[in-house]
């Protein structure tokens, strides 16, 4: 089958932070081999290839400086979940990243967004990815099912609760992609989404399939290759290279893959999507 739609670009802001830190000293996902070594310069430069491609496309970057006793800090999409100028902050689940949850407050603080201190265990867009109106929201390795009761009441929008069951796949950003990133009711029709369905329990491989019929769905080999950690912006699709068999599928749904390699950061169990927080005004 070959769905031809016309897919628009709509311009994002985002925030990243300079991996001028990166190293992998502590292992909280099964990617991370603290004896395996690091290379902080080739870090900086894949990374840098990402910021430049966002902004070659038209996206808007912000920076957050890296502290350098916090090495996971440069996978923002942890830093927070935002809509509508409100920031939601994470509270992690593993001590080695708690200190970072104040510094991502105190940027939005003094970015003008409002900030909203969390109760529950949250790692924030990690987890938390929104579908036209509504918050998909994962558990099972990191955010607590309470967070997305929480999450649902602070956004006064719908959630979706879908339980990760694969170690490597922690996050539900390392196991869906978000391909329409429009917002509101008249988004949710056109809000495509793709999955990995072997990182999900029966339940939650149920409820995508019901609420998102014509999902992409990615093969194994693909998801592996961390294919599913990627952003778009509803037309461009920026995703690891060795995800051949996802860009084939993003390219005949009308997407242009836009290849990023990120395979440094991946020692530290992140890569495109991990890296890249949206800011949402
Ligand atoms: N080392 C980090 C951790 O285990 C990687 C986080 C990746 N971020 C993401 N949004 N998937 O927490």
């Amino acid at each position: 089958m070959t769905i031809t739609a016309s897919r628009t670009a709509h311009r994002r802001r985002y925030l990243m932070c300079r991996p001028d830190h990166f190293t992998v000293r502590y292992s909280i996902n099964p990617w991370m081999v603290p004896s395996r070594p690091t290379d902080t310069g080739r870090a900086v430069r894949q990374w840098q290839a990402l910021y430049d491609a966002y902004v070659a496309l038209g996206h808007e970057v912000e920076l957050i400086d890296q502290v350098p006793d916090l090495p996971d800090m440069v996978y923002t999409a942890n830093g927070g979940f935002v809509i509508g100028g409100r920031a939601y902050v994470p509270s992690f689940r593993y001590a080695e990243r708690r200190p970072e949850s104040a510094f991502f407050a105190r940027w939005f603080a003094e970015h003008g967004f409002e900030v909203v201190e969390p109760a529950e265990v949250n790692e924030g867009e990690g987890d938390f990815l929104l579908v036209g109106d509504t918050i998909l929201a994962g558990t099972g390795f990191r955010s607590t099912g309470d967070s997305h009761r929480e999450v649902g009441e602070v956004f006064d929008r719908e959630v979706l609760s879908l339980t990760l069951t694969d170690p490597r796949f922690y996050h539900l950003d390392t196991a869906l992609t978000v391909l329409d990133p429009v917002e509101g009711p008249d988004a949710v029709e056109h809000a495509t989404i793709a999955y990995l369905p072997s990182a999900f329990d029966a339940t939650s491989r149920g409820i995508l399939q019901e609420r998102y019929p014509d999902a992409i769905r990615v093969a194994d080999l693909d998801g592996d290759a961390f294919g599913l950690n990627a952003a778009s912006d509803g037309l461009h699709v920026f995703v690891s290279p060795r995800a051949t068999g996802f860009a084939a599928q993003l390219a005949e749904r009308g997407y242009r893959p836009v290849p990023v390699d990120l395979s440094e950061l991946l020692l530290g169990g992140g890569g495109i999507k991990c890296c890249t927080l949206e800011l949402r005004g």
